[in-house]
């Protein structure tokens, strides 16, 4: 068994990603705030183990405790999906320090402080697998996401750096690039949008999503977790810096 690491695993993208690694017969340590569904993921029993550590990933040093106590356990680990993120409306507008705080602190330092406490142990193995998790929105812009789009074209740009910082060493380091998935966080961003446009028809609102992918539809989160699964893996093994989007057509309009 090898140990995969999975920040953001408790729901939504990250715990099909949870569900998919463990079921391939990976250990995965997930790091995630949400303490009830993490809990509840990890009661479930799958071909690999699952270890819940409770972490705030935008506290470097809770990072490095939570990802030092996966190692204790099972050994230096193979591969991070640096996945954990936030996303609330905002505008230029309307622009508060906390919205742009709420935002950098998860989706930029978190992912930076995810990668740092894997980075040692996979220097030192000369081998590695890192996905970070960006959005169609290192590509195009989006109504009401500007900090948030913001964070997700840092990270778009730190898979480059971190691709070639880590290339002599034998680490590959890929994003994936999604569009809309039906997650916990977009139902609250769709109830909002349905609240706004679609007088409270949140139906309404997601058809209209669908809609806007060429393929007619939004994802599901286990049509993400396969793409990082494979970028994970030796059947990718020429892939590094690389900007994957799992976007039904989104970004090729
Ligand atoms: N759903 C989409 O349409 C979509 C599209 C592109 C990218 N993404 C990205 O995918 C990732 C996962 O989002 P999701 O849609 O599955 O939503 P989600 O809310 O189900 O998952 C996000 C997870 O991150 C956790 N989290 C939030 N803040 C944290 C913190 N400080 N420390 C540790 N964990 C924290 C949450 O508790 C949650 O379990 C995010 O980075 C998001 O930006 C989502």
């Amino acid at each position: 068994m090898a140990l995969v690491i999975v920040t953001g695993g408790s729901t939504g993208i990250g715990a099909a990603t949870v569900r998919k690694f463990a079921a391939e017969g990976f250990d995965v340590a997930f790091l995630d705030t949400n303490v009830r569904d993490g809990k509840t993921l990890a009661s479930e029993s799958h071909w690999g183990s699952l270890l819940f550590l409770e972490t705030d990933v935008s506290s470097k040093s809770a990072v490095e405790k939570a990802v030092n106590a996966a190692v204790e356990k099972f050994g230096p680990p193979v591969a991070l999906f640096a996945n954990a993120g936030v996303h609330r409306p905002t505008s230029i507008f309307e622009l508060s320090e906390e919205d742009v705080n709420f935002h950098i602190d998860v989706n930029l330092k978190g992912v930076l402080y995810s990668v740092a406490a894997v980075a040692g142990f996979m220097r030192e193995a000369k081998s590695g697998s890192i996905v970070l998790m960006s959005s169609d929105q290192a590509f195009v812009g989006k109504p009401g996401c500007l900090v948030y789009g913001a964070t997700k074209g840092a990270v778009a740009q730190m898979t480059k750096g971190l691709s070639v910082e880590f290339s002599p060493y034998g680490v590959r380091v890929n994003a994936v690039c999604p569009a809309t998935v039906r997650t916990p966080l977009t139902e609250r961003v769709f109830q909002q949008v349905a609240e706004a446009d679609f007088d409270g028809d949140l139906d309404a609102a997601w058809a209209a999503e669908a809609k806007a992918h060429p393929i007619g539809r939004v994802a599901e989160p286990s049509e993400i977790a396969e793409v990082v699964f494979f970028l994970s893996q030796n059947s990718s093994a020429f892939m590094t810096g690389a900007l994957v989007p799992v976007d039904g057509g989104l970004t090729a309009q």
